[in-house]
């Protein structure tokens, strides 16, 4: 499904939930808005057959910092298809859009080489349900490593105090998943996405709770390569056979 090449250094930032409308086209966008700011060559890749994110990036002006545009959600005849999902080379951040409903096989294939993985979530209790079960299905489904720590949960629309809320953040607590960011609900992700731009590309005073919350999120993404090469030593440290020092301590203690 994705781009082969330069796995090992890009950053792959897939955002997903089962439920339409949780947020996932406004997170992708205002992500790769921030790349492209700090001049990271970023590009999305929109599975969804809506094309929220494409239309946006057609929304946007050619003055502001560029960002590729794959619409992975077409199938073309006339193109293999990994032509059609080819990233430019020198993309730093490549940022996927999802659509609402995942078929298993297309949960695993798209989190198969994630960096990182956000789950936007609001508080309707139809949608925390629905959350729940996309995080135990990314879980148990695409084998997501909890020890990777690639997988976040962004609260979208919060009124923080909801019962269903709170017991969203008692069931993510219990499996060590954090929820990295709380936007508000707020028309300016609503004005910002019609005129094709970021929350942080709108004037300052307006939207300064809403760039913190984002800059949240894309400081818990810059640690991606220091949360995977923990999780590496972890496994290294995990497969590697007991020192005889170690074994000699435990022999004795079972004596
Ligand atoms: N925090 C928010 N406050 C207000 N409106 C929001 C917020 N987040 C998303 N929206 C709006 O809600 C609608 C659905 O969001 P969208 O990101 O397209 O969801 P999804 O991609 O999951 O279907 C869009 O019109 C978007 O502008
Ligand atoms: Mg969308």
């Amino acid at each position: 499904m994705l781009n082969p090449s330069n796995k090992e250094s890009q950053n792959r930032v897939v955002i997903l939930n089962p439920k339409g409308g949780s947020g996932k086209s406004t997170l992708v966008t205002n992500i790769a808005a921030c790349y492209a700011h700090r001049g990271e060559a970023p590009a999305i890749m929109d599975y969804d057959p809506q094309g929220s994110s494409m239309a946006w990036l057609e929304r946007r002006s050619e003055t502001l910092p560029s960002i590729h545009g794959i619409a992975a959600y077409k199938k073309s005849i006339n193109a293999t298809r990994s032509w059609q999902l080819r990233v430019p080379s020198g993309t730093l951040n490549l940022v996927v859009d999802s659509p609402a409903g995942l078929s298993h096989d297309d949960l695993r294939e798209l989190t198969r080489d994630a960096s990182g993985i956000l789950v936007p979530v609001t508080p309707s209790s139809m949608d925390i349900h629905a959350t729940a079960r996309c995080i135990a299905d990314l879980l148990l489904v695409a084998k997501v490593n909890r020890n990777e720590r690639k997988l976040a949960v962004v609260a979208n629309r919060t009124r923080k105090h909801t019962k269903s809320f709170s017991r969203l953040m008692r069931f993510l607590d219990s499996l060590g998943i954090p929820i990295i960011a709380v936007l508000r609900d707020t028309q300016n992700f609503v004005r910002s996405a019609e005129k094709g731009i970021g929350i942080h590309e709108m004037p300052p005073s307006r939207v300064r709770p809403d760039i913190e919350q984002l800059e949240r999120v894309v400081d818990w993404l810059d640690g991606w390569q220091e949360r995977r090469s923990r999780a590496l030593e972890l496994q290294r440290r995990k497969n590697a056979p007991p020192r005889p020092a170690m074994l000699g301590k435990s022999q004795f203690r079972s004596a």
